[in-house]
């Protein structure tokens, strides 16, 4: 079991160059299968989500061979079963159900994992198989077959990140037109856009509600760099924010980070953002509370609410956080408590009072939670001693190093 010993109060400053996304790296692992190649991915993290994912391609038939961080993966030889406990493992195994219906017309796998923040059920998914003339049966194993795969007008109930990579992908080598209408507009959703282009899918309108897709016969391999992490380059921000520190995050695109720093902007730090980078000054004492609301793209990032609530104990009035897409995903919030944070849950709504955080021993839920309770020791008097980190290996890679390198004081023992 890994743990994490920060010693808290250093100022951190300096730079940091962000990881290639881990959700945007799964989706594209997943979406390669369509390939029926070799595509090569550049910079791929180094972290346990993908090594799970490749664990479970690998069961399908699938080669891997890395040089440094460039990742070559063989989808020539694969079978659409998947039978890997690792996909239990992983919430975006389920992102192999498009891919493999695109180019099988039938697939089979456990049901997916991930972190555990609520019910995450998959009617959606369900929905546009159907939609594009397969039958979707779901018990332990979700199975997917159909006979044709034929272009059709889909309107997703809500904007699900994981139903949009599943109708892209499956839509990209049915017959004829899809129109998908309330599609997710995450970055991640854009990047694997650009990944299937590449590969030769005729796609429009990815970052806008509804995407028109033109199926194709066959699609080829490529190389590919994905993008930066918006949720570890949120984290380091949050760092540099909560303990009155300084620095820069590389490699961005600062319209990504929108209504995250609208809100560092509103608690009085200084944000300056240039076309690759975004730069931040913090402060010990922030400005008033604020009022967050999590939301689908272009709305507050669900994934970056926990390593917000720290920052906001630092207002000098209270602050609301409302969570509106996962239904249990304060642990963060509930842990800080025993650093002396100053905050209540009622239902979806956590209340984040000014507090001074004191070091303590908590435990990390899920991953966001885990770099949530990280931020917090960060700033919080003395040793805090953060068990259960190996959530937070599921997504960033070289955590401690890096923060180490801006001034932090802590220690990952495994
Ligand atoms: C992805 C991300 C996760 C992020 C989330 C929302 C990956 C691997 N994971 O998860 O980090 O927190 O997007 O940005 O990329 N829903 C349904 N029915 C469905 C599908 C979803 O009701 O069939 C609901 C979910 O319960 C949730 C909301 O839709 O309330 C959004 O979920 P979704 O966007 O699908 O999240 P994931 O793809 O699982």
């Amino acid at each position: 079991m890994a743990k994490l010993i920060v010693t808290g109060g250093k100022t951190l400053c300096g730079e940091v160059r962000l990881q290639t996304s881990k959700n945007a790296t799964l989706a594209l692992l997943a979406a390669g299968v369509l390939s029926e190649d070799k595509v090569t991915f550049l910079e791929v993290p180094d972290i346990s989500d993908v090594n799970h994912m490749l664990c479970i391609l690998r069961s399908m038939g699938a080669k891997t061979r890395y040089n440094g961080s460039a990742l070559t993966v063989d989808y020539t030889q694969i079978t659409p079963m998947v039978f890997e406990e690792s996909c239990g493992k992983v919430r975006a195994s389920v992102f192999l159900l498009g891919p493999l219906v695109g180019r099988f017309r039938q697939a089979e796998l456990l049901a997916p994992g991930g972190c555990n923040i609520g019910a995450r059920p998959l009617d959606i998914h369900a929905h546009i198989f159907q939609k594009l003339g397969c039958t979707y049966l779901q018990g332990e194993r979700i199975r997917v077959q159909g006979e044709k795969l034929v272009g059709n007008k889909i309107r997703l109930r809500m904007p699900s990140v994981g139903a949009t990579v599943n109708a892209v992908c499956a839509a990209v080598k049915a017959e004829g037109e899809t129109v998908i209408e309330n599609v997710a507009r995450e970055p991640e959703i854009c990047d694997l856009v650009a990944f299937l282009r590449k590969m030769g899918a005729k796609i429009q309108g990815e970052g806008t509600p509804q995407m028109i897709i033109q199926g194709v016969k066959k699609l080829h391999g490529t190389t590919y760099l994905p993008q930066r992490d918006r949720i570890e380059g949120g984290t380091f921000l949050a760092a540099m924010a909560i303990t009155g520190g300084e620095g820069v995050i590389l490699g961005v695109k600062p319209s990504y980070f929108s209504p995250v720093l609208e809100i560092f902007l509103k608690t009085a730090c200084k944000i300056q953002c240039e076309d690759d980078k975004i730069y931040i000054r913090g402060k010990k004492s922030l400005a008033k509370g604020v009022s967050i609301k999590t939301g689908p793209y272009p709305g507050f990032p669900t994934d970056m609410q926990s390593v917000m609530i720290p920052v906001l104990t630092k207002c000098s009035s209270q602050s609301t956080l409302t969570e509106t897409l996962f239904e249990n995903r304060f642990s963060c919030a509930l842990e800080l408590t025993k650093m002396g944070a100053n905050i209540s849950v009622q239902k979806n709504v956590a209340f984040i009072r000014p507090s001074c955080l004191y070091g303590a021993t908590v435990t990390a839920k899920d991953l966001r939670a885990a770099a949530g309770l990280a931020v917090g020791a960060l700033a919080a008097e003395g040793e805090s001693e953060i068990l259960e980190m190996e959530h937070l290996l599921r997504g960033y890679e070289n955590f401690q190093g890096k923060l180490s390198a801006l001034g932090a004081k802590l220690e990952m023992f495994y």
